[in-house]
């Protein structure tokens, strides 16, 4: 067993001998979506990453998760209902009701537990940008918080376990807990990283402070492959190694060009990361392609834009077809009217979300 679950599993068996203070209550979290600059591509069992990952904290993207608690020490599985925007989920439910299985060895006290859970996105809901990693962590920082109310502890480790618990369920919602900028993922550029949970990323420059992320909806709706099926495929990947052994040489240039304020190095690697992360995609058996043509058509307009004019922009990926434009602050008026002139018109819809870097989850 690794070294943070071993204390969770310990803290576990003393909670077992105790009778909670307080037993009804309520709590709500919101937490961000997350944009990763190094990627997550392929797991261990138990959601451990195959190379560790660095991604910005968005502000607008987020869910808002409610969670009202009974605790009953008659009942001896977590009884739940689920509501997303008012609506019942069975799916949802369902996923969650799992999750809570996955975590009960280190909350013993869930499945003594009654729960109904009501949740929200800022983000409209086909807007196809990710909403596991803040669904799970804004779920996660509410257990967790709960654990505190009802056995009345100060849990000095709070964020690192909720990271933990989030990676449980998705393993880039690990990266949700902190604002800014975070590492989830064992590396030699990082001091205190673990494969068990994110830490927040060491200093920054201040030319990165306040970086913007406007998302360009090529196309919304679900994916057509989901990400657990592309994480499964690296296990048989011809590439994987070199693929997991770039990462890490990528998160090592990242971590000095962010403290140094190199924004140059920076768009460099974002974009190396992207379009390998679409690499693995093709290269898989079966290979897949999630780009649309008007993704590929962005992508030359953003690089021929920064070519003419000089501005530090850059784009990123998901696991979708939609492209995140990253760029600086101190350029945001001229890129934004770009986007307006030139990228607009590619979007489903025309719809484009102007997000930026944020300070992480908030207590509601
Ligand atoms: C392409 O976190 O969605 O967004 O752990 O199976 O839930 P699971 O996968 P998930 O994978 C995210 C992959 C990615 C890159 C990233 O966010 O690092």
């Amino acid at each position: 067993m690794r070294k943070f679950e071993e204390k969770l599993v310990k803290q576990a068996a003393e909670l077992r001998t105790m009778q909670p203070a307080k037993r009804k209550g309520s709590v709500k979290w919101e937490s961000p979506s997350n944009i990763a600059i190094v990627k997550y591509w392929g797991k261990y069992p138990s959601q451990i990453p195959a190379n560790a990952s660095f991604s910005l904290t968005l502000s607008e993207a987020v869910t808002s998760t409610e969670i009202e608690f009974e605790y009953d020490s008659s009942i001896v599985e977590p009884e739940l209902s689920y509501s997303f925007h008012g609506e019942e989920k069975e799916d949802f439910r369902m996923r969650i009701s799992r999750y809570l299985e996955t975590i009960e060895v280190y909350m013993p006290w869930l499945k003594h537990t009654k729960f109904t859970i009501r949740s929200e996105n800022t983000f409209p809901h086909s807007s196809g940008i990710a909403s596991s990693a803040s669904a799970m962590s804004a779920l996660a920082l509410g257990l967790c918080d709960i654990e505190q109310i009802l056995f009345r502890q100060k849990e000095t480790d709070f964020y690192r376990k909720a990271s933990f618990l989030s990676r449980m369920g998705s393993g880039s919602a690990a990266r949700s807990v902190y604002g800014k900028m975070s590492v989830w993922g064992l590396t030699a550029s990082c001091k205190d990283s673990s494969d068990e949970y994110a830490i927040p990323a060491a200093k920054m420059h201040p030319d990165f402070e306040n970086l913007r992320d406007s998302i360009l909806i090529i196309e919304s709706g679900k994916k057509h492959v989901s990400s657990s099926m592309g994480h499964n495929l690296m296990k048989t990947n011809p590439y994987a190694k070199l693929r997991f052994e770039a990462a890490e040489a990528n998160m090592q240039k990242l971590c000095n060009v962010v403290q140094e304020g190199d924004t140059g190095t920076f768009i460099d690697i974002m974009e190396n990361e992207a379009l390998s992360l679409h690499a693995m995609m093709m290269t898989s058996n079966p290979g897949y392609m999630l780009m649309k043509p008007n993704t590929v058509a962005a992508i030359h307009k953003i690089r021929q834009f920064r070519e003419e004019s000089g501005k530090s922009v850059g784009f990123t990926l998901d696991a979708g077809a939609n492209v995140h434009v990253i760029y600086f602050e101190k350029h945001a008026g001229e890129v934004q009217q770009f986007i307006e002139n030139e990228l607009r018109p590619l979007c489903e819809n025309e719809n484009v979300i102007h997000d930026r870097m944020g300070d992480g989850p908030r207590k509601k």
